[in-house]
């Protein structure tokens, strides 16, 4: 997939599609056409006279052009102007994307001109991350002509729109976001018996070999070195080694306290003896969304060059139920040395996280973020259109959140007041992993915070959000790569 900022005059660039964003009650879409050839000028015109064209959100009329200039011109209706922002922009794109497909098009033009107020460089970056997302599809698994409905869009060129230093950047940094959030698509689409634990390793080390970061791997003979015997435990019941994979992005100064990314990297959770209904089982492949982000966005931050010290930790198992299976009373240690007694075996992620927290509290970071389809409380609370985000620090976790709104990747603050940990107190022993119906979500992220010691930190639970049935323009049913756009946002704006 290529993407690229063009210096050209759009109404004479000759291409198969160009779109045109139109707000509503708006003339801006004339402006940028001025030089159409008469024909599609009227024509632009009247679709707008007819009202066919009020640049509504669902509004969207295709004409098509004489000899030279573009073929086909899609104006597309965008809203009202005072509610233009990235997210607007980046699913214009994707609508674009989606009409080309519809053509059957390999390529296609995307007008940057008619959405006033959206600064150059963010306007471009939300284009470009916008058509990359659409553009992407998961085949892999599929025979190369299976599909004869589908056709892949390979270029697109974005023109118009300001100032070109600043668009150009715009398109090359969306460009690089885009194909991060993209990759953590293709991990999460992988089923559980292709993306185990020692799969995402291996991708691990394939994107650190590509953009040069650091990378450690540590299997379980190390882990019990290590003393990580949260993530151990749930790996008894399988016969696929856990892994616990660091990633590390030098681009600070040398003595500078690293950000934290921890990303839960379960590759498929059955729930363990606490088994899960058969019921939507197959969907909890997606249990590794976080784990794919973090890899995702530690590969853009460091194509990005950001002038931070970052580093990524994800631990990685499988959950499966089995007659060496960690079992409902089990008590375990933790990294932490704390011990926990196993109420529920399906409520693991949180155990492999909390050694991941402890091993990322060590490191002394300025500040760590974790993500984890974590509850199923949180797809109760928010649905599918926010991530639920916790935190020990009021600063922190309303730089998440504006990183959230930047991005498009939402998220919005629940409670960790004390009061909810005395569900998690424990008879035998200094806590348990469950906390009872009431609140789950939040008594989760309680069970969290006894791991991350003094670090700055913020808990994002993705688990309505990191996948869905693809209502966007820009998504498709299965993975949406959430929060890797967040994430790069959010280190990018610690770094400037
Ligand atoms: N991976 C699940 C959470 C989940 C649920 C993700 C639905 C995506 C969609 C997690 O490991 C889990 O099983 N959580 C349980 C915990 C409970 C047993 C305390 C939950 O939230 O139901
Ligand atoms: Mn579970
Ligand atoms: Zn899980």
């Amino acid at each position: 997939m290529q993407l690229r900022y063009l210096q050209a005059d759009a109404a004479k660039h000759e291409t198969e599609l160009l779109a045109v964003a139109v707000v509503q009650g708006a003339t801006s879409a004339r402006r940028g056409l001025a030089a159409l050839d008469d024909a599609l000028r009227g024509a632009v015109d009247r679709a707008m006279q007819l009202g066919d064209m009020r640049g509504n959100c669902a509004d969207e009329v295709l004409l098509y052009g004489a000899a030279a200039g573009p073929k086909r011109v899609l104006l597309l209706g965008v809203g009202t102007v005072d509610r233009l922002n990235p997210e607007v922009v980046r699913r214009f794109a994707g609508r674009a994307v989606r009409a080309a497909e519809r053509l059957r098009l390999t390529s296609l033009t995307v007008s940057l001109d008619g959405l006033p107020g959206v600064p150059d460089e963010a306007r471009a970056q939300a284009a470009a991350e916008g058509a990359s997302l659409a553009a992407w599809s998961f085949r892999e698994l599929k025979a190369p002509d299976g599909d004869e409905q589908s056709t892949d869009v390979m270029a697109v060129d974005f023109i118009g729109g300001g100032k070109s230093e600043a668009l150009q950047s715009g398109v090359i940094a969306g460009s690089i976001i885009g194909r991060a959030a993209n990759l953590a698509r293709t991990l999460q689409s992988r089923p559980g018996n292709l993306a185990t634990p020692s799969h995402l390793a291996s991708e691990a080390a394939r994107v650190a070999a590509g953009v040069n970061l650091d990378i450690t791997v540590f299997d379980e003979a190390r882990m019990y070195e290590e003393g990580m015997h949260a993530i151990l435990a749930v790996s008894r019941g399988s016969t696929e080694e856990a892994r616990f994979i660091i990633l590390e992005h030098r681009g600070g100064k040398k003595r500078e306290a690293p950000l934290v990314l921890v990303g839960k990297g379960l590759s498929f959770d059955a729930g363990g003896i606490s088994i899960k209904p058969a019921e939507g089982m197959e969907s909890m492949k997606f249990d590794m969304s976080g784990g794919a982000a973090v890899i995702a966005a530690m590969q853009a931050i460091a194509e990005l060059g950001v002038r931070a010290n970052v580093i990524g930790l994800v631990p990685s198992s499988e959950n499966l139920p089995s007659g060496s299976a960690l079992k409902p009373g089990d008590v375990i240690g933790t990294l932490a040395g704390k011990t926990v007694e196993v109420i529920n075996t399906d409520a693991e992620g949180r155990l492999i996280l909390a050694d991941a927290l402890t091993y990322g509290a060590r490191l002394r970071p300025a500040a760590m973020i974790d993500c984890a389809t974590l509850t199923g409380g949180v797809v109760i609370a928010l649905g599918h259109h926010a991530s639920a985000v916790f935190g020990n620090d009021d600063a922190l976790v309303a730089e998440v959140t504006e990183a959230g709104e930047v991005s498009g990747e939402r998220c919005w603050r629940l409670p960790l007041w004390d009061v909810y940990d005395k569900q998690l107190q424990s008879t035998t022993a200094d806590l348990q992993n469950v906390g009872g119906r009431p609140a789950s979500t939040i008594t989760a992220a309680c069970f969290l915070r006894e791991f991350v010691a003094d670090a700055k930190w913020v808990h994002l639970d993705i688990a309505g959000t990191a996948y869905g049935d693809g209502t966007l323009p820009y998504q498709r049913k299965g993975g949406y790569g959430v929060p890797t756009r967040l994430l790069i946002e959010w280190v990018r704006a610690r770094a400037t």
